[in-house]
């Protein structure tokens, strides 16, 4: 909350108070608004939500308040107009903010995650399979939650929890000593591993018995044959040979790269505690925990053969994250499709009387389309992500050419915009939200999309590269382009907040295409370089503050700041 803000609760507060009634300071923040239009002020107090406790008319009370409010420093004057109370700041308040915007620095933020940590389960591809576009949502959600959380002062800690253990692995080892060699696996790369898992599918439709082998396969890998033991290591290098590419062109990295098999000797003793806690039911051969108290199905802990499953891995490895990390919350990011997965184990954590089951949080996000047409794997539609990548590129550099802008370092440009554009494709609305990517709209310049917000760093940039800014700017009295523009950047603190709060991006990049539409108001109302004296300081500075700001947005959102285009 701004200090101007604070001091304004507080007089409200006291105001109410001393008329026998009752308010906090942190109810009152919340009942003010932010004008939409600067005419009718910089805050409002909507005054009929204290009409109840007052015992009277809105009306009454903001011209009452308004009174009160009579001489109040740091604000110009507090005007009741029908039941709202508005408060005008004067500049002396813009000119402080202004400074403060300035240096870049945002010691609320740090404040609101000290000494906490969170950690992030995101991405997590399931090995010996390329990256598709099913991927993107967990990966660029997870990673911008992830620099939010970041932001906000908490320790963070970005696990990939690679999909390395599980039957799949049995039938991957099984095809590869029919159908490939280490030959093949070295050149082709994952490619190789895909076409191999599809033959076994096909195969295995003739000849069920190849499934048995698979399972029995796994079974062994679990109990450590070295020969299999070592096919699966080769299977998990190549794998993340390639992940790591595509992590590296989104400027990506992790924390732990603890994958699901490092949690197999993890899981006898979490169903040894389950079963100890007599939580455990066999229904069929199988352990299970009965949930329908929950009005959820069971949840499978072991199968008939006693081998472990998804939840059981989950739960071993959550335990495990608790104990490393001491975690204050510990988030996962997948497609909304997992959301029982998720809420059937954690009930089970709480269940077991576990202090941190109430700080696992799932991220869930709606599906992505292209073009329309819904992604499966299992039917060949597939479409991989570097493709996406690669044609976003080619796209923004024809843009480029075309418009014939950024005459240096086309390449990197292109790239950042290309990437950049699919990332914010992915983050623009809200998470949970079905989105279907489409080319038209994803690259123009000028809509609601990440070229947009690149370009308008770029353009704040450039401005700053040509003028010289450090000059007194307390004699100025900002126009409304200018007052509309520093309240919004003064919003920044808190919309990164509400964010996280909410474990949701897109609230960053709502509010960083309405900083940019404002600033570009700003830009084509005010002249800035040549503007003179304090004016021209002014605005240099109000252009410094704009760049801070998006570029804080940008890297929030895992994009490139693009210092020109
Ligand atoms: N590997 C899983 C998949 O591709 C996602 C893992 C999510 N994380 C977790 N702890 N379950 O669907």
């Amino acid at each position: 909350m701004s200090n101007i803000k604070n001091k304004i609760c507080e007089k409200v507060v006291e105001y109410v108070i001393a008329k026998g009634a009752e308010l906090t300071v942190d109810t009152a923040e919340n009942l003010f608004e932010t004008p939409a239009d600067s005419k009718l002020g910089d805050l409002a107090l909507p005054c009929f939500k204290l009409s109840k406790i007052l015992r009277n008319r809105p009306d009454g009370i903001a011209s009452d308040l308004a009174n009160a409010f009579d001489g109040f420093d740091g604000i110009e004057k507090a005007e009741a107009v029908g039941g709202y109370l508005n408060f005008f700041f004067g500049k002396n308040k813009f000119l402080t903010d202004l400074k403060n915007l300035v240096k870049d620095e945002y010691p609320e933020l740090l404040e609101f995650g000290k000494g906490k940590v969170i950690v992030l389960d995101f991405s997590s591809p399931n090995i010996a399979k390329r990256f598709h576009l099913g991927h993107l949502g967990t990966t660029v959600i997870g990673n911008a939650v992830r620099n939010i959380y970041k932001a906000c002062g908490y320790k963070t800690f970005a696990l990939n929890y690679l999909g390395d253990w599980g039957t799949q692995n049995g039938k991957q080892i099984v095809a590869f000593k029919k159908w490939s060699s280490r030959e093949l696996l070295e050149r082709e790369g994952i490619k190789e591993l895909e076409r191999i898992y599809v033959m076994f599918g096909k195969e295995a439709e003739k000849d069920p018995s190849l499934n048995d082998q698979a399972r029995a396969t796994f079974r062994e890998l679990e109990n450590g044959n070295k020969e299999y033991l070592e096919i699966w290591q080769l299977f998990k290098d190549i794998s993340l040979r390639e992940y790591t590419q595509t992590y590296k062109r989104l400027g990506i990295d992790f924390d732990v790269w603890d994958g699901e098999s490092l949690y197999t000797d993890k899981m006898p003793a979490i169903v040894e505690e389950l079963r100890e806690k007599e939580l455990l039911k066999i229904d069929d051969g199988a352990s299970i925990v009965d949930l329908s108290e929950y009005n959820m199905p069971p949840d499978l802990i072991l199968k008939r053969d006693g081998s472990t499953l998804y939840p059981t891995r989950d739960i071993a490895a959550a335990n495990y994250r608790y104990n490393t990390y001491k975690f204050d919350k510990c988030a996962y990011v997948t497609s909304a499709g997992q959301s029982l997965h998720f809420a059937q184990w954690f009930k089970v954590t709480e269940l077991m009387g576990k202090e941190w089951a109430k700080d696992l949080v799932h991220i869930p996000y709606g599906t992505m389309s292209f073009g329309g047409e819904k992604l499966a794997s299992r039917t060949g539609n597939i479409i991989l992500l570097n493709d996406v990548f690669d044609e976003a590129v080619a796209k923004a550099r024809a843009i480029i050419e075309e418009k014939n802008i950024a005459n240096e370092n086309k390449d990197e440009i292109s790239e950042a915009v290309g990437i950049g554009a699919v990332v914010f494709s992915a983050l623009a609305n809200g998470r949970i939200k079905d989105t279907n990517f489409t080319w038209e709209g994803t690259l123009s310049f000028d809509g609601n999309t990440g070229p947009y917000i690149q370009y308008t760093y770029a353009r704040a940039a450039s401005v700053l590269r040509r003028g010289e800014f450090g000059g007194d700017y307390s004699n100025h009295t900002p126009v409304s382009e200018e007052t509309d523009l520093i309240r919004k950047l003064c919003e920044y603190q808190d919309v990164v907040i509400r964010s996280a709060n909410e474990y949701e991006p897109s609230i960053i990049s709502r509010y960083a295409l309405n900083v940019c539409t404002l600033f570009n108001q700003f830009y084509h109302n005010c002249r800035i370089l040549g503007s003179g004296g304090e004016t021209e300081q002014f605005r240099l500075a109000l252009t410094s503050a704009t760049r801070n700001i998006l570029g804080r947005c940008l890297d929030l959102l895992g994009m490139k700041r693009t210092e020109e285009i």
